[in-house]
């Protein structure tokens, strides 16, 4: 969040490409990360999966088929599965064409590529480790491959990164190997559930239509592991007045498939 002197002080939220500027450029791609750059978007979000050889990819659903060609390059293979095919057969597949004829040669990324997209943009990444229970080891990997590429330097750390996940198991696992990772829960847990993420989770992520603003003070109320107040990043938020009603509640983050709108909605300059 931002604090805003000329909002008398107020804290604006952070906006965050949801798959990258997902609803100008195709999802999970090079395009979208740098869609969001070129509206001046700093965060951006993905998910991450893992091909049959063990390549980590940005992908959000379990199978190709909704948005690649797989179903015309390998007809046979149903129901075409990330988990089934390896890294050079994904690499041969257009994931792009589905959004738009521009987008044509536009592939599925490595998460090694995607970070390093992100970094030459100078952006910031939230990144969801999606269906980690297909994926056994998925978070270790995920670490050694972002400590590689320089990601996990505590000089950079704690204002860049945030991983996320659906699963509280999955993001403990983060938390346990890298302690100094942010994390977020992704969902809307119960509010007398909430203190017993507090060990291993900065924030909590839920579905903007399950919000309220006294479920935002229920996680404000509470310390992180990294000893402070817990955030709110709500997603996914695609017009003006849902934006303005989440930034009402005193969410911390807003999610988005349209950053340059909500931006435009909760910043007036
Ligand atoms: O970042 C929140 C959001 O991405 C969670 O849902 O299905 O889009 O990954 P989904
Ligand atoms: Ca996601």
């Amino acid at each position: 969040p931002v604090h805003d002197a000329r909002a008398g002080g107020a804290v604006r939220p952070t906006v965050i490409a949801h798959r990258g500027a997902s609803a100008y450029a195709p999802e999970n791609t090079l395009a979208a990360v740098d869609e969001a750059a070129a509206r001046g978007v700093v965060w951006v979000e993905n998910d991450v999966q893992r091909t049959k050889d063990g390549e980590l990819v940005v992908i959000h659903d379990d199978s190709l088929r909704r948005t690649t060609d797989v179903e015309e390059v390998f007809p046979d293979r149903a129901p075409w599965k990330v988990a089934d095919f390896t890294a050079a057969e994904i690499a041969r597949l257009d994931a792009g064409g589905w959004f738009g004829p521009a987008y044509a040669d536009t592939r599925v990324p490595t998460l090694e590529e995607y970070v390093d997209r992100v970094e030459r943009n100078h952006q910031k990444l939230l990144l969801e480790i999606k269906n980690p229970a297909l994926y056994p080891g998925v978070e270790a990997q995920t670490l050694k491959l972002l400590s590689n590429e320089g990601w996990l330097d505590p000089r950079h750390l704690s204002g860049r990164l945030i991983v996320q996940s659906f699963s509280a198991d999955s993001l403990r696992t983060v938390h346990d190997l890298k302690p100094a990772v942010r994390t977020g829960l992704l969902g809307t847990p119960p509010v007398a559930e909430l203190p017993s993420y507090a060990g291993f989770a900065d924030l909590v992520n839920p579905s903007h239509t399950t919000l309220s603003r006294s479920y935002v003070d229920a996680v404000h109320a509470l310390t992180g592991p990294h000893g402070r107040r817990m955030e709110v990043f709500a997603w996914t938020v695609d017009d003006a007045p849902a934006a303005r009603t989440v930034a009402g509640y005193g969410v911390d983050g807003i999610i988005s498939n349209k950053p340059d709108v909500v931006r435009r909605a909760v910043y007036w300059y």
